[in-house]
Order: structure tokens, then C-alpha cells, then sequence
């Protein structure tokens, strides 16, 4: 059923990858708020509801569409998406893709499979700004920095779901480096504010958070919201390392790698000032609450932090 999809009342027709990933589910309730009719695509299989038609479809295969839309807005791997797009005879003046501020911090990493994901994104980005380019169409790439608030991601949430499980935390001394955690609120309200601002055609904005800060100020905010509170620990990095190597013959932490441990002292802040100034990108400081990261009475699981 799609629903309201042809009415002439819409604010405009988007199509949305990723819809259901932790940026595009607030994205499609503020899309719908907005007065849009989102066609949205997902591998597996939703139900409509009113304003969203969802399409079952894999980036990896062919889908193709000749249909039109106001906008194309990716909230899914970009490399897959652009390899999609170029492949496609999708119809839309506007594009609008989620990459990551990975494309820089990780292109010098000590790890050759980082140095790859920023090589596929760096190359990713070029083929849709060309691709785009030929066909007229005017594209926006957003890269954000360590996302949260939807409880889903693979960092904060995953170590506050470690300190939970083992009430402890242990993080080396050298864990200072800057970070500015963005919410994924903020990221789907940034792709409102952007599709009409004519300033981003072409351009890759960093859309980080509204506070930087040290990574061990991070982890202890996150850390205040859990209950029974965990303790942190903070040991010398030597030290660290050798207990890490100590796991590592065992099997276990194999994700913690000599390139996250280094990177816990890069600073990772971007400057959001171009995006502010585009399109009016105003994020919120790093606001952290109970229940955030692990609701109480939840599951815990081994995954590891990726950042
Ligand atoms: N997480 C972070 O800290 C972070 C940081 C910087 C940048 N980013 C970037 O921000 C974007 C969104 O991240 P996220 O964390 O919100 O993602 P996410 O929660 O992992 O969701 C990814 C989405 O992509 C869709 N998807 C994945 N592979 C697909 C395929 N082959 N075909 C169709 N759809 C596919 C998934 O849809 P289905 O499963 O429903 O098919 C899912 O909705 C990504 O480009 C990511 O690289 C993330």
C-alpha cells in the first residue's frame, strides 16, 4: 500500500536507504514530519505505514528504478550506495549520502583493512560527485563523527554494555584524545536542513557533535548512566598493552587492535563551522542519560567498541 505517496499535499518524495539503521529511523519520522512521502528500502521486509512505503531491495544487487523523486537520501553504506547509484536510472535532482569522517582519520592507520574502509569511502565520495555531475544532479555527502543516542552503535553503547556485564571498565592512561560524539537526532535533522541549502551542492561536510571532548571524560559520562554505576579504571598504557597482548594469545579482545588503542590519543575533532554556516547545522553538547546506552533489565553482549 502506498500510502499518501501520490498526494499532491507532500512537501516532496524522498527515497531512503538505510531507513531502518539508528540515523534513518529518526530521519524518517522528521522526514514525514516535514510533510514528505518516503519510499524506503530496506533488505528486510516492513510494513507500510502512513507516509512510508518500504521497499524490499539489497544495494548489492541490481535494483533498478526509473521512477522520480525530489530526493535520493543514503543512510547506509556509501560505497554500496554509490555503487548502486551509478548503476541506476533513478531519477532525482537532489542526493544526499551519509559517508564518515573515517575517510580521513583512518587513511594513515597502522591497520591495512582501516586503510581500506578509508580508501573505499575517499573513492566512494569521488564517483558520486561525478556521477552526480553528469546527470545535473546536485549532491551532498555528510560525514559524522562517533554517532550515538539510538542505543544501536557499536561504540558507546558497546562499551557501556562491556562495563555493564563486568562492572569495570579499564581504559589506558593514554586515552585522551578529543572526541565529539554526534546524535543521530541531530544527524537526521542536519539531511532536513541541507537538501534545500544550494551552498552544499558538491561539497562533504564533517557533522560532528556540539561538544569535544577528552575520550576518558567520554566513557565516564557514559559510564554515570548505567546503574549499578561501573567503576573505570585507569592503568599506564604499557601496561595495558601487555595485558592486551595477554588476551589477544588467548583469542579474546582480538577488535581492540594496536590501531583503536592509538587512536584513543588522536584527537578526532572536526571543525562543523562549514556546515553551520551552509545550512544552519546546530547540534547538541553531549547530553547522556539513564537508559541511553543499556536499559535497565537488558541483555548484555560481548561486542566490542570500534572506536
Ligand atoms: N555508526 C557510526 O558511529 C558512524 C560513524 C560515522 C559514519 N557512519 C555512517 O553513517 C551511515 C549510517 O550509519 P548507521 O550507524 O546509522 O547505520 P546502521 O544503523 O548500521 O544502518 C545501516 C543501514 O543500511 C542498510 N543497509 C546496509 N547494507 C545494505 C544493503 N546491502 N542494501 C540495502 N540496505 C543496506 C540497513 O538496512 P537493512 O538492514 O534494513 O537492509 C540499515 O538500515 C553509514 O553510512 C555509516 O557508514 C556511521
Amino acid at each position: 500500500m502506498e500510502n499518501d505517496i501520490h498526494s499532491a499535499a507532500v512537501a516532496g518524495r524522498a527515497l531512503v536507504f538505510g531507513g531502518s539503521g539508528q540515523i534513518g529511523e529518526p530521519l524518517l519520522a522528521q522526514l514525514l514530519a516535514a510533510g514528505w512521502a518516503v519510499t524506503a528500502v530496506s533488505r528486510q521486509a516492513h510494513v507500510d505505514t502512513p507516509g512510508v512505503h518500504w521497499v524490499q531491495a539489497d544495494l548489492y544487487g541490481f535494483w533498478r528504478d526509473g521512477q522520480a523523486f525530489d530526493a535520493v537520501i543514503s543512510c547506509g553504506p556509501l560505497d554500496n550506495f554509490v555503487r548502486w547509484y551509478a548503476g541506476s536510472d533513478i531519477r532525482s535532482p537532489r542526493v544526499v549520502a551519509f559517508g564518515s569522517t573515517s575517510a580521513e582519520v583512518k587513511q594513515d592507520s597502522a591497520e591495512p583493512a582501516e586503510r581500506d574502509v578509508a580508501r573505499r569511502l575517499r573513492e566512494a565520495e569521488q564517483l558520486l560527485f561525478a556521477t552526480a555531475a553528469e546527470r545535473g544532479v546536485a549532491a551532498t555527502v555528510l560525514r559524522p563523527t562517533l554517532i550515538y543516542g539510538a542505543g544501536r552503535d557499536k561504540t558507546l553503547t558497546s562499551i557501556a554494555r562491556m562495563a555493564k556485564r563486568t562492572r569495570l571498565l579499564v581504559l589506558p592512561s593514554c586515552a585522551k584524545g578529543l572526541r565529539q560524539p554526534v546524535h543521530v537526532q541531530d544527524l537526521a535533522k542536519a539531511v532536513l536542513q541541507v537538501l534545500p541549502a544550494a551552498v552544499s551542492h558538491g561539497q562533504a561536510y564533517a557533522v560532528g557533535g556540539g561538544e569535544v571532548l577528552p575520550y576518558n571524560q567520554m566513557v565516564r559520562r557514559v559510564l554515570a548512566t548505567l546503574q549499578p554505576r561501573p567503576l573505570l579504571l585507569r592503568v599506564p598504557t604499557p601496561l595495558f598493552v601487555w595485558a592486551l597482548r595477554k588476551a589477544h594469545g588467548k583469542g579474546r579482545l582480538l577488535g581492540m587492535n594496536e590501531a583503536v588503542l592509538e587512536r584513543m590519543r588522536d584527537p578526532l575533532a572536526f571543525d562543523i563551522e562549514p556546515a553551520r554556516r551552509d545550512f544552519g547545522y546546530a547540534p547538541r553538547a553531549f547530553q547522556v542519560q539513564e537508559g541511553m546506552f543499556v536499559g535497565a533489565g537488558e541483555n548484555v553482549d560481548e561486542a566490542l567498541p570500534e572506536h
